[in-house]
């Protein structure tokens, strides 16, 4: 049989969004990690500003976007990438589900795409797009050879999103090394690090590696699709070029937008306390109410919450028809995360405090 797209994982929370819905308030939206902060004014404006609208943009993205993303990555990352190793994608999320099949067509002889057993579930997605086997692994070290020997890419994302987690990011850049498996770095929450500095693959050298970066919850852009690639000379410039092709294009006027975003931090700072201080205060909810004791996360603005009994669905009923908290069953991020369930910190503060009054608090 031919692929059948298999339902949207946020589509199967149609009907508890309806059961939230009916509370007087309605529903509060803690399932799609999509950001409900102001991006900053005068990233808004410079959309308007360019004069790029009748032009085809670049597609390996502009100068100036390429040399914004370099001037980001040294002073918040304290990295230094040449701007030919750097190009532009729509967004991470097309480039997280294509980037397999670009791969495999240049090595056909590979068929496989490695992932984090509980992960964004599009790493597995690019695989099967790509006609290609869909790998979970727990830990580096459990990796079989034959999956590594027949293995187009290894995926890395810290902070981790649902978990949080961080990554030894300079133990994966060396596995790919000695494997001659490119490493992809997913860092789009880099800068929602709370335990230490943001951390990048990039540190340990870019052979072999490359990192993806997003504006999408830095600077509340998901709306705009921004983000970008960099790493490994040869293996950015493969895909830059193939995806000229493929017709892969960031707006010019969201390049415009970009530049400003990446040159200012600040909005970046504020929004990393928002962040926190909601974080803390869902974990209080969370304990008060439900009696459950959630780990503050090592980055990312998720809650990786452990269901009472196991049972993730029926925290996630509860949430919704108590608390009118629309959360994401952890299933939705592989088997095992089956019984936890993920809270995304993408509320305003009046609308976590309604479910904390919702909740007898
Ligand atoms: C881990 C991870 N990677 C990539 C993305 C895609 O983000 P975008 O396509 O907006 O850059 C997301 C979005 O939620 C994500 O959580």
């Amino acid at each position: 049989m031919g692929f059948v797209p298999p339902p949207y994982p946020y589509d199967r929370l149609d009907e508890l969004g309806a059961v939230a819905d009916a509370l007087d308030g309605g529903r509060v939206d803690l399932s799609v990690g999509t950001p409900c902060d102001a991006p900053p004014a005068d990233v808004v404006a410079a959309l308007g500003g360019s004069g790029s609208e009748r032009g085809y943009p670049a597609s390996i993205g502009s100068a100036p976007f390429r040399a914004a993303a370099a001037g980001w990555m040294r002073r918040r990352l304290g990295v230094d990438v040449d701007e030919g190793a750097i190009a532009a994608c729509v967004g991470t999320k097309e480039f997280v589900a294509s980037a397999p099949q670009y791969l495999h067509l240049r090595t056909p002889e590979r068929d496989t795409v490695l992932y984090p057993a509980i992960s964004y579930p599009t790493y597995a997605m690019g695989a099967t797009l790509a006609g290609c086997r869909a790998v979970a692994y727990d830990a580096l070290d459990d990796i079989a050879d034959d999956d590594a020997q027949r293995a187009l890419c290894l995926w890395v994302n810290s902070p981790s999103n649902p978990t949080g987690e961080l990554t030894d990011l300079g133990a994966a850049a060396r596995w790919g090394r000695a494997r001659r498996v490119p490493v992809l770095s997913d860092e789009c929450y880099v800068e929602f690090t709370w335990d230490g500095p943001p951390r990048t693959i990039l540190e340990h050298g870019t052979d072999g590696v490359v990192a993806v970066h997003s504006l999408s919850k830095r600077s509340n852009l998901a709306g705009v699709r921004a983000g970008f690639y960099a790493g490994d000379a040869e293996l950015v410039h493969y895909l830059r070029e193939v995806r000229k092709h493929a017709g892969f294009m960031v707006p010019g006027p969201v390049q415009a937008a970009a530049v400003v975003a990446y040159g200012d931090d600040d909005h970046v700072d504020a929004q990393r306390a928002r962040y926190r201080a909601r974080l803390e205060r869902m974990r209080a909810i969370l304990r008060d109410a439900l009696g459950i004791d959630v780990p503050m996360p090592s980055g990312s603005f998720y809650l990786w919450a452990p269901a009472p009994g196991g049972d993730a669905w029926q925290l996630t009923k509860r949430l919704a028809a108590d608390g009118g908290a629309l959360v994401s069953p952890g299933e939705f991020y592989g088997p095992d995360g089956a019984a936890y369930v993920r809270i995304a910190m993408v509320q305003p503060d009046d609308r976590i405090e309604l479910v904390a009054r919702r909740l007898g608090l």
